[in-house]
């Protein structure tokens, strides 16, 4: 069952209002940063509570849980560090505990990951991202097979009001028809990208799933569908303020926060989330889109040696 919202965050609110009074859920230390803020400026009102932990590891996960506990937050990969987390495992540890787990599967759509096969519970997207697909529409969904869930989200998404015009959903439709082939190819270009990346003198890091370097590599090839997704963030060898102006030299990546559609997009993730973020300084965030790929690396070649 689907339930449509009007974005992404609509989604996301609806999941948690699910939760009752005193619960407490444990979310990934990177999670999207929307959320975050949502836990600290208003659910912690209503007295729940949250640990934010290494979802890339289980022993952390083990220990985060407490006797209040009601729900487990999973993105993989991770927005912005692009971390990978074993879905299949902390599922079946969610349920031993009688837990909900929750993917925010926007990242990877099901192109490439199918969170409820590896036993997730609830799957949310941001469909304003690959599923509209041109970075004109908002929108959200929350995806589960459980009536008593589905119940409640129903009269969630009926009575809080955040569900998506008639246009929007016709525009999400539209850009569902395409999503294989544009998030295939934008894929195959953020690979591209990422290798290049990752052999620039100035680029310290590149966190990118599909890398044989990322950390969870093996477990991204066993756990997604042939595909490590179009996101890819770097951590470069600068400061702060040099790493910001190399996001702005970029022209053919525009700057902005959101991410999935044709077109490439680029931030310097910590100036747009804020001075208590703890994303890197050095770290951009790029969203591929379908340019040529000598195109796209050219933009980077002349950006880096400006
Ligand atoms: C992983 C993830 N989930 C959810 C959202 C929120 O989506 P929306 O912008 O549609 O509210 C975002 C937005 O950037 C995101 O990156």
């Amino acid at each position: 069952m689907l339930f449509a919202f009007a974005s992404g965050i609509g989604a996301i609110s609806a999941v948690f209002q699910l939760l009752k009074v005193g619960d407490h859920v444990i979310l990934p230390d990177d999670v999207y940063y929307a959320v975050n803020k949502l836990m600290e400026d208003v659910l912690k009102r209503w007295n729940l509570t949250y640990s934010m932990i290494d979802m890339s590891n289980i022993e952390d996960v083990e220990n985060a849980i407490q006797q209040n506990t009601q729900l487990i937050w999973l993105e993989s990969p991770s927005n912005p560090q692009l971390k990978i987390s074993d879905i299949k495992s902390i599922s079946k540890i969610a349920k031993k505990n009688n837990i909900l787990t929750v993917v925010d599967n926007t990242w990877l759509t099901p192109v490439f990951q199918n969170p409820m096969k590896l036993g997730a519970d609830i799957v949310v997207h941001s469909s304003t991202k690959y599923f509209g697909g041109h970075s004109d529409v908002l929108g959200g969904c929350v995806v589960l097979n459980d009536s008593k869930l589905a119940d409640d989200i129903k009269a969630i998404q009926r009575l809080s009001g955040a569900v998506p015009s008639p246009f929007d959903c016709w525009l999400i439709g539209r850009g569902i028809q395409t999503l294989h082939l544009r998030i295939t190819k934008q894929t195959k270009n953020a690979f591209k990208l990422a290798k290049y990346l990752e052999s620039h003198p100035k680029v310290l890091q590149v966190l990118y799933p599909g890398l044989k370097s990322h950390p969870q590599h093996k477990l991204a090839k066993k756990q997604q569908n042939k595909g490590y997704g179009a996101m890819v963030s770097i951590l470069l060898n600068m400061t702060e303020e040099e790493t910001y102006n190399i996001s702005t030299k970029l022209k053919l990546f525009t700057s902005a926060t959101s991410l999935g559609g044709v077109e490439s997009l680029v931030e310097h993730r910590k100036s747009v989330e804020g001075p208590d973020s703890l994303t890197p300084d050095n770290l951009i965030r790029i969203s591929v889109g379908i340019e040529h790929i000598n195109d796209l690396k050219a933009d980077w070649e002349q950006a880096l040696s400006s």
